[in-house]
């Protein structure tokens, strides 16, 4: 039995991901220190596979920790990471933790591949690297751009770095650009846990209809888009955590083409802000409040994969609706207590 650590295995990509190792097989071991999450995801994880992965509390960022830990895990087949702090607005405030954290886990999960080759790596990157595309649907080979926020720098210096690691010492890694994930496990075991009041759309559409936020702000109705409100591509988690599998077993097999790959993780498909409410309410018959309310700061107006390389080279491509996902989703929000969703942490 091939076995996994799967970096932040209680967050909420982690999670998703952990559950379709299990569903296929896998040994899995879970690290999670719990910066944003709770230790009860596991149960959750444990429902939906009928089978509880070991989980270690260990902050990766802690070189003692983090070693002492890998010490005792010399035969992982693969690693798939996803620990990292992802909150854009904190970042700005914070970035010194923000690369500390992010970028030194990474660092100490890297020195652990070195003489083992044959141990895949999948890295957690983000759509965010490309900033405002220039072309639309944006490819792989779209330039990357000044990051807008220390947390999207952590992606593209944390790109760089495993580049930089795999040529010189002869492992392999794969990056996956995600572009929006969004959605919950249909199950409504597990889904995502936002910390305060949800920076990210679909969390807060989410518990404005639970009633537990006022309105939601649509941010800009002057975008040079179809309604006036920004587009982006959201993906149901569970297809993201799929597309994990793939790249891992492309690696696990030696089937990758070069040692250092990246994907765009995305449906293809835009939408405007207008468009996902509409999605919501007609997925789970809720009304939203909302108001237009200015431009955010740092939002591009438009993005959406490229998907043509995913499918052509991993055979992998999101097939779960925007409808689907918000009704899953809400089936998450309805299925969290009030005092869980509001001061509950955990997410994205
Ligand atoms: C954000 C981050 C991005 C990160 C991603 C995943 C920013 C600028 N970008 O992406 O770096 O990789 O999350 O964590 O924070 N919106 C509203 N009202 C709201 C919330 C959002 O209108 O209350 C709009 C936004 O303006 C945007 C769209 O909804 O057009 C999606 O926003 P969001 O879910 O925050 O994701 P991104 O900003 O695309």
């Amino acid at each position: 039995m091939k076995k996994v650590l799967v970096t932040g295995g209680l967050g909420f990509i982690g999670s998703h991901t952990a559950v379709e190792l299990l569903a296929k097989g896998y040994e899995v071991v879970l690290a999670d220190n719990l910066a944003n999450t709770r230790p009860d995801v596991l149960d959750g994880i444990e429902r939906i596979a009928g089978k509880r992965p070991e989980w270690v509390n260990v902050d990766l960022a802690d070189q003692q920790q983090c070693g002492e830990f890998l010490a005792a895990h010399p035969d992982f087949d693969g690693i798939i990471h996803f620990a990292a702090f992802k909150a854009v607005g904190e970042s700005v405030d914070k970035p010194l933790d923000y690369y500390q954290n992010n970028l030194g886990s990474l660092c100490l999960l890297l020195q652990y591949l070195r003489g083992r080759p044959e141990c895949a790596f999948i890295f957690s990157s983000s759509c965010t690297v490309y900033g405002q595309a220039d072309e639309l649907p944006v490819s792989e080979g779209a330039p990357v751009k000044p990051a807008e926020s220390p947390y999207g720098n952590t992606k593209q210096i944390g790109e760089e770095i495993i580049r930089d690691g795999v040529a010189a010492h002869g492992f392999k890694a794969i990056a996956l650009r995600y572009f929006n994930p969004i959605g919950a496990h249909p199950t409504a075991a597990i889904g995502e846990l936002p910390l305060g009041v949800p920076q990210n759309l679909v969390p807060f559409i989410t518990q404005s209809a639970a009633g537990l936020r006022g309105a939601l702000k649509v941010f800009g109705n002057d975008y040079p888009t179809s309604d006036g409100t920004a587009v982006r591509d959201y993906i149901h988690v569970v297809d993201l955590a799929q597309a994990h599998i793939v790249a891992m077993e492309r690696m696990i097999d030696g089937r990758t083409a070069e040692d250092f790959e990246v994907f765009n993780l995305g449906t293809g498909q835009g939408s405007t802000v207008l468009e996902v409410i509409k999605a919501f309410e007609r997925a789970t018959e809720q009304k939203i409040d909302w108001d237009f309310a200015p431009r955010r700061a740092g939002d591009v107006i438009a993005a959406y994969a490229d998907t043509k390389r995913a499918a052509e080279v991993l055979g992998w491509r999101a097939s779960r609706s925007l409808e689907e996902a918000m009704g899953d989703a809400w089936r998450w929000q309805q299925s969290l207590g009030e005092s869980d969703s509001s001061g509950a942490t955990g997410g994205k």
